[in-house]
């Protein structure tokens, strides 16, 4: 039985790391197993231009010790007024290496996203020509259509066509819920790549409602029924390049999430690797760990792997905080509903 690994220092290709104070509390998390992430720009307001990326890579840089060693990969957020010219120049500096389309209204800080695809189209066939990647939150907004089903939707209805009138974009499929997210991303080719959360590895649906609503599973896009997990589970642990780790850790405090109106966002930065560990020896496939944790993302964004290894062990149930404080209360830690064996070793 294995109950030692060391993978290369894996990456986190979607991850939510606000700003202030709750940046200073969650950055630590994600800096403490992983080398890199994407950072979603929907802060409020969201960061649109090249020197609002720079700026807010320079408050992720000041706000933790030892953050040195980890590297935010700065994305913009797209938004109908968005300047080809300024993301060329982003992207030609190295400063940003996605930028990130939310459907107006589609979740958290989205309402600068976009209506109408043909006023992003020269941005679009910018990217196209410079190689630079467009990040998709692929769910539909549309009131007639069911929240579960707005992914399937939003693929057939605004992605397929999206991809067909812009030759060459490459595309990021963002947390991936469903097996019609996982079949388009296999079949779509290499300029087609899907990240895939943690939690979305480990919930259903019946985990968020049954026996009482669960604030802390409600995300979005949101947990489906058990045959879309259970494909995402075969996709995450296949070794198909096309599939890797986006973690969508996306910290609100819990006063904002236990509310009427409760936030959408799973915090998983302090367990995920403990968590996918358990997940791929799970499904007998914890050799395909580092290729869905350090590998693929790498080989999709065109970036060197991590040089640095991480080691994790198996033993008696490792524990994890289940809050996080911050200045402002606490954020709930992701709780997978299982015991945790996997330790990464400091
Ligand atoms: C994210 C957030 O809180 O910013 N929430 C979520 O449920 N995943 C936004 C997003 O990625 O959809
Ligand atoms: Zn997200």
């Amino acid at each position: 039985m294995t109950d030692t690994l060391t993978i290369c220092r894996p990456d986190d290709w979607h991850l939510h790391l606000r700003d202030g104070a709750m940046l200073k509390a969650v950055l630590p998390e994600t800096v403490r197993h992983f080398g890199r992430a994407i950072i979603m720009p929907n802060l409020v307001p969201p960061v649109v231009t090249g020197a609002q990326a720079l700026a807010y890579r320079e408050r992720i840089l000041a706000a933790a010790p030892g953050v040195g060693l980890f590297e935010p990969l700065m994305t913009l957020y797209l938004t109908e007024d968005t300047d080809p010219a300024d993301v060329a120049e982003a992207h030609a500096s190295g400063l940003i290496k996605a930028v990130k389309l939310y459907p107006a209204g589609a979740t958290t800080n989205s309402a600068s996203g976009v209506n109408d695809f043909d006023k992003v189209r020269p941005v679009l066939e910018k990217m196209a020509q410079i190689g630079l990647p467009l990040c998709v939150h692929g769910e539909v907004v549309r009131d007639d259509v069911d929240i579960f089903d707005r992914e399937a939707v939003f693929i057939d209805t605004v992605l397929d066509p999206l991809r067909r009138a812009t030759p060459g974009l490459r595309v990021v499929m963002e947390h991936i819920t469903t097996k019609d997210g996982v079949d388009y991303a296999r079949d779509a080719g290499p300029s087609v790549g899907a990240t895939i959360t943690t939690h979305h590895l480990v919930i259903n649906r019946n985990h968020l409602l049954v026996g009482g609503i669960k604030p802390h599973y409600y995300c979005l896009p949101l947990a489906k029924r058990e045959t879309h997990r259970l494909a995402l589970r075969a996709a995450a642990t296949s070794g198909d390049p096309t599939f890797f780790l986006g973690t969508d850790s996306a910290p609100h405090l819990d006063k904002d999430k236990e509310s009427a109106c409760g936030c959408a966002g799973c915090f998983t930065a302090t367990n995920t690797m403990s968590i996918l560990a358990e997940v791929f020896e799970q499904e007998g496939a914890l050799d395909k760990l580092e290729g869905f944790t350090a590998h693929h993302g790498p080989a999709f964004y065109g970036l060197p792997v991590n040089e640095t290894t991480i080691t994790l062990t198996k033993g008696s149930p490792v524990p994890y905080p289940a809050k996080i404080d911050t200045p402002e209360g606490p954020l709930t830690v992701f709780d997978p509903g299982f015991a945790l064996h996997w330790r990464v070793e400091a």
